[in-house]
């Protein structure tokens, strides 16, 4: 393990950008939010002050309403290297531009955990109080703007939001955005030229993306009426479950600042019951995306609807019910390989394709999280030998093949590296 360790630190080194990682440098080259913020949790066992500096970057482009955004441009990498860069996404009405561009989406804020990871490695108090601010506005930006199903969960308006981007469960809401060839005409996509096509999204995901990301641009990023006046809105599972986590890890960090903590610890727990009672089937024992505009759940079993587990005050059944989904052949738990991505057992499971079917890291080791903090420690020393024996074996890759543990997509990737030094460092499960 040791020679994995060189290697995951040499992967964090060969994606160090100056103040901020690139997920990759073939295909992801600017900085990205959840990406920063696992990538941090690695950093801050072997660069530490990189760890900080990384999150600080991030939170230099919040925008003045609380958003983080999804991602924030490097201006020194040349247009061509991503598709869509700022040029796509600037919009000279929106009255909260940062100092460097940025997208105007958000991802799971998966923050607070990163922040309070790297507080407990570094003691760094005064970086600590730096971040809580700016970390509850972040959530409050969440929580004012985004309730779109005024039901206390947060909405997202783009499947990029969500970091699962082409998963199964968004293919209803997909399906009734007119998928426009023209737009793929007009810009040329850069991802499957330089990752193998197979493994990417398809043009008609593409193309809706576009069409979906280029409707919140045109209003200005605004997300007054997003029921009708946005052609996509859903609650994520995991997006929700990261958000009430957020909450849960602000509390702790309130308490070593000396901060009352208490409006923390209730907006987590009203999260966790909207999450049960919106998005929690009993009869498929597990959580499913919701559709905001037409009030249906979708029907797609995908890890997003496990990574729930990863909340404490889960009512016991349905912490029970997630497991026995994750250690049924859907899923896999507990098996030679880690967690897949989607149900293997569907008729549309698709080994390759990105969030279709494949293994990704940061969905499992969100779930090892789960897995010990519900006292299932002997299962979670399991997926983290799984875990860590599909890194050593194919490399830090940004996502494998669960038939033959192959890494595809983007090769060095950041926080297949960083969450690797975490599970290295961290064996008492
Ligand atoms: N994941 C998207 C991409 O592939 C955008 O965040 O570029």
């Amino acid at each position: 393990m040791a020679a994995l360790r060189a290697r995951a630190v040499q992967v964090l080194d060969l994606n160090w950008a100056g103040d901020h990682t690139v997920p990759a440098r073939s295909l992801y080259p600017h900085q990205w939010s959840w990406d920063s913020a696992f990538t941090a949790i690695g950093l801050a066992h072997v660069r530490p002050d990189r760890a900080w500096r990384e999150l600080h970057t991030l939170f230099r482009a919040q925008w003045a309403d609380g958003r983080v955004p999804h991602i924030v441009f490097n201006p020194e990498v040349p247009a061509e290297n991503y598709f869509p860069g700022p040029g796509f996404w600037d919009a000279p009405a929106t009255p909260h531009l940062p100092p460097r561009s940025t997208t105007g989406l958000v991802q799971p804020p998966v923050h607070a955990l990163a922040v309070h990871e790297v507080f407990r490695r570094t003691g760094d108090r005064g970086r600590l109080a730096w971040f809580y601010p700016r970390l509850c506005a972040q959530q409050d930006y969440l929580a004012a703007r985004r309730d779109a199903g005024a039901d206390g969960l947060v909405s997202i308006t783009h499947p990029w939001e969500s970091g699962l981007d082409n998963s199964p469960g968004w293919d209803t809401a997909m399906a009734r955005v007119p998928a426009d060839p023209e737009l793929l005409r007009v810009h040329r996509r850069r991802d499957n030229v330089v990752a193998a096509p197979a493994h990417r999204p398809t043009d008609e995901d593409y193309s809706r993306f576009l069409a979906i990301a280029g409707a919140y641009r045109d209003r200005g990023y605004d997300d007054t009426d997003l029921v009708g006046r946005h052609p996509f809105v859903m609650e994520c599972p995991s997006f929700n479950a990261l958000y009430a986590l957020a909450e849960s890890t602000l509390a702790e960090i309130a308490a070593e600042l000396g901060r009352p903590g208490a409006h923390h610890r209730e907006r987590a727990r009203a999260v966790v019951t909207a999450m049960v009672a919106h998005l929690h089937d009993r009869r498929t024992g597990m959580f499913h995306a919701r559709d905001v505009l037409s009030g249906e759940r979708s029907p797609a079993r995908c890890v997003n609807g496990l990574v729930p587990l990863v909340l404490p005050g889960l009512p016991d059944e349905v912490v029970t019910s997630l497991i026995e989904v994750a250690t049924s052949p859907r899923f896999g738990l507990g098996g030679p390989l880690p967690v897949t991505s989607y149900d293997r057992t569907a008729a549309d499971f698709d080994a390759v394709r990105y969030w279709r079917g494949p293994i990704w890291i940061n969905m499992n080791w969100l779930l090892r999280r789960g897995l010990i903090g519900h006292g299932r420690a002997a299962l979670a020393a399991v997926l983290r030998d799984r875990t860590l024996g599909l890194i050593d074996a194919g490399g830090s890759f940004e996502y494998y093949d669960p038939r033959t543990g192959a890494g595809l997509g983007a090769p060095e990737f950041s926080w297949t590296a960083a969450l690797a030094l975490d599970l290295l460092s961290d064996p008492l499960d």
